[in-house]
């Protein structure tokens, strides 16, 4: 396993002004989500929000990504790539967002409702909820990685719902993606320890059915094998004792999902 940089009190400020800023962009998102939008319609959006904020996409030209937002609909778990078709009533979408501000990437992702779901897709997005709570009370010093997974896995499980296993959280700091990998399954007890100063991405990733998943032909999307709905679920949180700090917030989403709603 490579190595784990430790952030200093500033460096974690400059991570959580980059997460904030993917949640205000999630939040503009959020206020475009309606049947007969396209994803690309949102990821261009998007882009000119985050570019108007003095910060760059922090997913596009990474890996080859073409875009700002990764937007997985129904059975897409993750890496869907933004598109011409208009989402429908009754779809989810994943909207997975990042950017790279003052050094620092953030990266936060939100499950959306396309106007009226069906209610055990309601429930499937509210446990994925719950599983991301479960492993951000997990995320203290002291404990290990493993009791993360396990807040997830056992929820999920308990659920009836597939916890999937290729794809996994992750450090964040300079880069997307650094040590370690945050895996959503595991056992109490197990892994290295968490220790103040790690900053974490946590990212369940739930599916209905199977947790098997596989890759489209387009070399990005990760869709579920059986055809059923996924959801996903995303914050950064920096390791402190006692109580993890969440660093970035959902808080602006939901509150234009609930004026929406009026
Ligand atoms: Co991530």
């Amino acid at each position: 396993m490579g190595k784990i940089y430790y952030k200093t009190d500033e460096e974690i400020e400059l991570i959580r002004e980059s997460s904030l800023l993917v949640g205000k962009t999630l939040a503009e998102v959020a206020k475009r989500i309606e049947p007969g939008v396209t994803t690309q319609e949102l990821d261009q959006m998007a882009e000119e929000f985050i570019r108007d904020h003095k910060a760059i996409p922090g997913f596009k030209g990474l890996y080859g990504c073409p875009s700002t937002l990764l937007c997985s609909v129904n059975e897409a778990v993750v890496h869907g790539l933004p598109t011409k078709k208009p989402l429908v009533n009754g779809d989810i979408v994943s909207v997975d967002c990042g950017v790279l501000m003052n050094g620092f990437y953030g990266d936060v992702a939100y499950t959306f409702q396309v106007g009226e779901v069906k209610e055990e897709v309601k429930k499937l997005l509210r446990v994925t909820q719950e599983c991301l709570q479960r492993a951000i009370d997990a995320a203290v010093a002291g404990n290990r990685l493993g009791d993360i997974g396990y807040a997830v896995q056992s929820h999920a499980e308990a659920n009836g719902y597939g916890v999937v296993r290729e794809l996994v959280g992750h450090g964040l700091g300079r880069e997307l993606h650094e040590e370690p990998q945050v895996p959503n399954y595991g056992k109490r007890g197990s892994g290295p320890q968490l220790k103040e100063g790690m900053v974490i991405a946590i990212e369940p990733m739930i599916n209905m059915g199977t947790k098997n998943v596989k890759q489209l032909d387009d070399g990005w999307t990760i869709v579920t094998t059986d055809g059923k709905p996924s959801a996903h679920f995303e914050h950064d949180v920096a390791i402190r004792k006692g109580k993890a700090e969440v660093l970035s917030t959902h808080e602006l989403i939901e509150e234009v999902l609930r004026n929406k709603k009026g």
